[in-house]
C-alpha cells in the first residue's frame, strides 16, 4: 500500500503483525501503577472500543500487558509502518489544503528526529503528548485526509471524536488537552486519567502539533540570557569575562550553553547526568566538559584571563558549584537554574551528595526518603544561591518551579512581605517587562513545501520587514527589534533546523502581521509554497501561568485563566485554521492553562483577511489584560495600538496614588 492509501484506511482492515520495539531509540519512563484491578479493566475497555469486537479477544490480554510494563496502553501494534517525518505538503491525500497542513505539523510533532520518545507518541518534556495512542493518530490522520473545507474535526486529549458540519471559515480543527473539572487537576489525576485513556498532557506546544524541535528555545534562551545581562551592566559593557551559572542539559535546558555562546558570556552549566551532558557536547551545544571542581575552577580562571567566550558543563551536582565558588569567591554574575523541578519527586531534581545512581534507587524503592533528600537539598541550594545574591550576583528563577519548591521546603527563599520570592522569575523581570507586555512573543513560520530554499527566502523576507519597521520604531522597542533582526539574520548559520524548514523570532503584533503579509504576497506570486503560521504558548497572550508567563501580573489575576480562555475562543472565529487549549505545560498539570494556534498562509485574500484579524487580536489580547494589571509597558503598548487602529477601544486603568490606600485598612 502506498503512504496515501495508508492514511486513507486509517485503521487498518486487517489486524497489523506485533513489531519488535525499535532498538536505540529513547523510550517513554515507566508511568506510576496507579489503577485499581477495576480500572484497569476499564482502561482496556476503552482501548478496545477502538476496535472491530473480532479483535478484542487477542488485544485484550496485549492491551493488559502494556498497561503492566509501562503504565499506559500505547497500541505499539499499531504504529504505522511508514516513516513518520514533516512531508512536502503535496504528497498528503486531502481534500482541503488546510488538513494536508495539520497533517504535515502532526508528523513533524512524531518525527523521530523532533519527538523524544516517538513510539509513544510524546515530542517533547517527558509527557508533552501528541496522541495517547497509535488508533488515535490513524484516527485523526484518516479524519484529515477526508474532511472538507466545511467540516471541523474536535479532538478530546488526542482523541478525535469526530467530523461536525461548520463553515469555510471556521478552524478545520479544535483541540483540548487535559482539560479537567478543578478540582481533578492534581498530578495524580493525570497519572490515572491518562492511563484510563481518557485525558493527556499536551504540554505546551506537542499536542497542538507545533513544536518545532530545539530552534524555539535556544532563541528564547538567548533573548532571556541577554537580556538579563542587559539588567546588571553598566552602558557600554558586555557580557565577555562574565560568569553565567546554571543547571541542566536536558531537552529544554540544554540550549543554555547555546545560548551563552551566542550572548557572548562564560556559560558553567552543572548536569548530573553524564549521558545528557556528553549528548549535548557531542552535538556541539557546549564546548567543554569537565569532571572535577577543580578542574572546572582552572577552565574558568583561564576562560577569564584569556576574554573567552566559551560554555562548560561540569559533570556533576549543581549545589556543589554554588558552594565551592562562595568559597573560593569566584563571583558570578548571572545565576539560574533549570533542573526539573516541576517533577521534583520523580527524577527532575537530583540531591545534592547522593550519587546519580542512588538517587534513581531512592526514587523506586523508597520514595519518600528521596523526597526528604530532595527538599533537604534545595534548602541547602538556596542557602549557597543566598550567599552569591549578597555579594551582587543577579539571580532569577527559569519558570522550573525552583523558587515554589524551595518555598516548600522551608528554604529561605521568601521575601519579607512572606507572600513574594526573594527573587523575581525571568518572566517577572525579563521576558515580562521587556517582551511580553509591549507585545513581543515567538511567533514561528513552517514552510511546507519542505524546500529549504523557501525557509531562506522567507528570512530574508523578515529581515527587510523588521529592518523596515524599526525605522519608525519608539526607543522602548528598538533593543528588541535589533536583537531580532541580528538573530534572522544569522539563523542560517546557527543551523537550528531539525524536522521541518521552521524558524521562529520575537515579533509584535505589527511584525507579525507585516511578516505574515508579506509571506502572503510571496505565497501568490508563486515565489514560495504555503506557510504555516504558529507560535510557542509561552508568549504574550496564550498562557495564564502565575509562576511564568503571568508572573509579572500583579493585580491579583495571575491565578485566573480567562485570558488564555478568551485567547482561543478568540483566535477560533478570527480565522485560526486549528487552536487549542491546553491544561498544564512546562511547570505541571494543574499550574497552568496555556493555547495555541496555527494558520496556514496559501497567498489568497482569504488569508491575508485572515491573518490580519487574527494576529492582531492573538497578541492585543494579552497586552490589553497586561496594561488593565497596571503593567506600564502594556500601558504604552495598547495606548500606541488605540491611536493607530480606530476599532480598537480597550478599558484603560486609573492609576490610584499610594497615600489614598496607606491609612484605609
Ligand atoms: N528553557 C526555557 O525557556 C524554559 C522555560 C520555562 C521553563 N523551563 C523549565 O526548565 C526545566 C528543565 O527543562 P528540560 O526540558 O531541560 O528538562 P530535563 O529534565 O530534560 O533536564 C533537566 C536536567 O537537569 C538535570 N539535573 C537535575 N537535578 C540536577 C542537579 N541537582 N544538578 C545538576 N543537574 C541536575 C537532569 O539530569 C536533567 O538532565 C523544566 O522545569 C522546564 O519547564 C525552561
Amino acid at each position: 500500500m502506498t503512504f496515501q492509501e495508508q492514511i486513507l484506511q486509517g485503521i487498518p482492515q486487517d489486524l497489523p503483525s506485533k513489531s519488535k520495539y525499535p532498538e536505540g531509540v529513547n523510550r517513554a519512563p515507566k508511568r506510576k501503577d496507579i489503577l485499581s484491578n477495576d480500572e484497569k479493566r476499564l482502561a482496556v475497555q476503552n482501548a478496545l472500543r477502538y476496535f472491530p469486537k473480532n479483535w478484542h479477544n487477542a488485544l485484550a490480554s496485549e492491551f493488559a500487558q502494556e498497561l503492566k510494563d509501562y503504565g499506559r496502553i500505547y497500541m505499539y501494534r499499531f504504529k504505522p509502518k511508514y516513516k513518520i517525518y514533516a512531508r512536502p505538503i503535496s504528497e498528503y491525500p486531502a481534500k482541503s489544503v488546510q488538513a494536508s497542513a495539520i497533517m504535515v505539523m502532526i508528523q513533524n510533532n512524531l518525527d523521530p528526529a523532533v519527538a523524544q520518545h516517538p513510539e509513544e507518541l510524546i515530542t517533547y518534556g517527558g509527557n508533552g503528548a501528541v496522541f495517547q495512542n497509535w488508533a488515535q493518530y490513524l484516527l485523526t490522520m484518516k479524519y484529515l485526509a477526508t474532511m472538507t473545507n466545511e467540516q471541523t474535526l474536535h479532538m478530546y486529549s488526542g482523541h478525535p471524536m469526530g467530523l461536525f458540519p461548520s463553515s469555510k471559515n471556521a478552524p478545520r480543527v479544535v483541540i483540548t488537552n487535559g482539560m479537567m473539572i478543578p478540582n481533578y487537576s492534581q498530578p495524580d489525576d493525570w497519572e490515572k486519567f491518562n492511563a484510563l485513556g481518557v485525558t493527556q498532557y499536551g504540554q505546551m506546544t506537542a499536542g497542538s502539533f507545533m513544536y518545532i524541535g530545539p530552534q524555539g528555545i535556544v532563541h528564547g534562551t538567548t533573548i532571556t540570557v541577554m537580556n538579563a545581562f542587559r539588567k546588571i551592566l553598566q552602558k557600554g559593557d558586555n557580557p565577555n569575562e562574565k560568569i553565567f551559572l546554571t543547571a541542566g542539559l536536558g531537552g529544554m535546558s540544554g540550549a543554555q550553553p547555546k545560548a551563552g555562546n551566542i550572548a557572548k558570556c562564560i556559560t558553567i552549566a552543572a548536569e548530573i547526568n553524564r549521558k545528557a551532558a556528553t549528548k549535548r557536547h557531542e552535538q556541539g551545544w557546549v564546548d567543554v566538559l569537565v569532571d572535577t571542581m577543580d578542574d572546572l575552577i582552572s577552565r574558568v580562571i583561564q576562560a577569564q584571563q584569556n576574554k573567552e567566550v566559551v560554555s562548560i558543563a561540569y559533570i556533576g551536582n549543581v549545589v556543589d558549584v554554588w558552594e565551592r565558588f562562595d568559597e573560593e569567591d569566584i563571583f558570578i554574575h548571572v545565576g539560574s537554574d533549570q533542573t526539573s523541578l516541576h517533577i521534583p519527586w520523580t527524577g527532575g531534581y537530583y540531591p545534592v551528595d547522593i550519587s546519580y545512581e542512588e538517587s534513581n534507587r531512592l526514587i523506586r524503592e523508597e520514595p519518600e526518603v528521596f523526597k526528604e533528600k530532595v527538599q533537604e537539598s534545595l534548602r541547602r541550594h538556596s542557602e549557597a544561591i543566598n550567599k552569591h545574591t549578597e555579594k551582587g550576583t543577579y539571580f532569577f528563577d527559569y519558570g522550573n518551579a525552583f523558587l515554589l519548591e524551595a518555598s516548600r521546603a522551608g528554604a529561605d527563599v521568601m521575601a519579607e512581605n512572606k507572600i513574594d520570592f526573594k527573587y523575581p522569575s525571568y518572566v517577572q523581570d525579563i521576558l515580562g517587562p521587556m517582551c511580553f507586555d509591549y507585545g513581543f512573543g515567538p511567533f514561528r513560520w513552517v514552510c511546507t513545501s519542505g524546500k529549504p530554499e523557501d525557509l531562506d527566502k522567507t528570512d530574508e523576507i523578515a529581515a527587510i520587514v523588521l529592518q523596515e519597521i524599526m525605522e519608525n520604531s519608539p526607543e522602548e522597542i528598538q533593543l528588541q527589534m535589533q536583537d531580532n533582526i541580528t538573530w534572522i539574520k544569522d539563523a542560517k548559520k546557527n543551523k537550528m533546523v531539525v524536522g521541518s524548514q521552521a524558524r521562529i523570532l520575537y515579533a509584535d503584533a505589527e511584525g507579525r502581521i507585516k511578516i505574515a503579509q508579506a509571506f502572503n504576497n510571496a505565497i501568490s506570486e508563486g515565489k514560495i509554497g504555503p506557510i504555516v503560521l504558529g507560535r510557542d504558548h509561552h508568549d504574550v497572550s496564550g498562557t495564564d501561568s502565575p509562576y511564568r508567563e503571568t508572573s509579572n501580573i500583579y493585580d491579583g489575576s495571575k491565578y485566573t485563566a480567562d485570558m488564555a480562555i478568551h485567547n482561543v475562543i478568540g483566535d477560533s472565529f478570527r480565522g485560526a485554521t486549528w487552536v487549542s487549549i491546553h491544561n498544564g505545560g512546562g511547570v505541571g498539570w494543574g499550574e497552568v492553562i496555556n493555547g495555541g494556534f496555527g494558520l496556514l498562509l496559501d497567498g489568497t485574500k482569504e488569508s491575508e483577511n485572515r491573518l490580519k484579524s487574527m494576529l492582531f487580536y492573538d497578541v492585543n489580547n494579552g497586552v490589553a489584560r497586561r496594561s488593565w494589571a497596571r503593567n506600564d509597558e502594556a500601558m504604552f503598548a495598547i495606548k500606541r495600538e488605540m491611536e493607530r487602529t480606530s476599532n480598537l477601544n480597550v478599558t484603560l486603568p486609573n492609576i490610584v496614588e499610594n497615600k489614598i490606600l496607606k491609612g484605609l485598612f
